[in-house]
């Protein structure tokens, strides 16, 4: 198999806890065939989506990557182009999801471009309204001020378009800082914000589920540290191996649909709580927490599935 990961510069790549460079390293192990190149390398000639990229091998042991000089390339010629770009999304990273809506139908992209582009990680959870915390997603100061001060407990605010736990805040009634947090995480009404119940249970951690193909195949629990309530790994929270509840299972099974449909193969969810708080479609990670939590390599079991991807689209071509 070829396959094409359009991603961050290497230099950015974190060899310990990245789960790209782990598919990546699973795929040379296999014998396939690697090429690497980030958004900006991505071109378009006569409706063919194109780029300049780097044939990789990807290894255990360091230097872990090796790169030759960037040649170009037809997209249509990969099995698989896995778009690994992290977050922001934003207009750089729309702009790579149209070149990628010119790959045809004969290659599989991890994940679907449409489904990338057309949905939000933090605004397509809020469709399933079961599931998601009672949330209101507004820029205007005075009805977040009313919803705040309507709700029994604390509350938390937090960017609409935020990742890594940046710009999340805890607030309530009665706090002095309510009206500035506003003007600041709203930039004076011009950008949306999120704000939501604070669900306590937080403090036993913000559960991360996998799924393939809609189904979940693991699960990670990261455990804010003891001096801040964001469950991100960034900011210091530490990882504990954990289960499926019953909820869980329960949200799994309501999205599992919604994902096949839209081609989202690899999708990592958070769940706090009862409440499903993001799904993450864009670069969702953890497989290497995961590996060293349960010994169960995702990254197997991710590349076998993505192979029968292959396999079909090649029989229905
Ligand atoms: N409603 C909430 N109640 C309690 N904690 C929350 C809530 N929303 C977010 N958090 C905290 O902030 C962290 C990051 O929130 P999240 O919505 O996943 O944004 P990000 O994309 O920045 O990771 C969570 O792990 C959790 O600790
Ligand atoms: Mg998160």
């Amino acid at each position: 198999m070829r396959h094409l990961f359009v991603m961050d510069p290497l230099e950015r790549i974190h060899v310990q806890g990245d789960s790209t460079y782990v598919v990546m390293r699973t795929c040379c192990e296999r014998g396939h065939e690697v090429l690497m190149c980030e958004p900006r390398h991505l071109f378009a000639r006569e409706g063919r989506a194109g780029a300049m990229a780097q044939p990789t091998v990807v290894s255990a042991i360091p230097p872990h990557f090796q790169t030759d000089a960037a040649i170009p390339v037809n997209l249509a010629d990969f099995d698989v182009v896995w778009m690994r770009k992290d977050p922001p999304f934003d207009m750089d990273y729309i702009f790579a999801t149209y070149l990628l809506d010119m790959v045809p139908p004969t290659t599989v992209v991890v994940n679907d471009p449409v489904g990338l582009k057309v949905f939000n990680e933090k605004l397509w959870a809020m469709h399933f309204r079961e599931l998601h915390p009672p949330t209101l997603l507004s820029r205007d100061a005075k009805q977040i001020r009313a919803f705040v001060e309507a709700l029994p407990g604390k509350a938390v605010l937090k960017p609409w378009d935020g990742n890594g736990g940046r710009g999340i805040l805890q607030t309530q009634k009665g706090d002095v800082n309510l009206n500035s947090i506003i003007e600041v995480l709203t930039l004076d009404g011009k950008q949306a914000v999120i704000a939501q119940p604070f669900i306590p249970e937080i403090r036993q951690g913000d559960k991360r589920i996998m799924l393939f193909d809609g189904e979940p195949v693991g699960a990670l629990l990261r455990v804010p540290a003891q001096d801040d309530f964001r469950g991100n790994m960034h900011v210091g929270a530490s990882v504990q191996a954990t289960e499926l509840t019953a909820r869980d299972k329960e949200i799994c099974d309501t999205l599992g649909p919604a994902l096949r449909e839209h081609g989202q193969i690899w999708v990592g969810i958070d769940v706090i709580g009862d409440w499903l708080t993001e799904i993450n479609i864009t670069s969702p990670t953890g497989f290497q927490e995961i590996r060293r939590l349960t010994g169960k390599s995702l990254e197997d079991e991710l590349v076998d599935r993505v192979a029968r991807h292959v396999a079909r689209r090649r029989n229905t071509a």
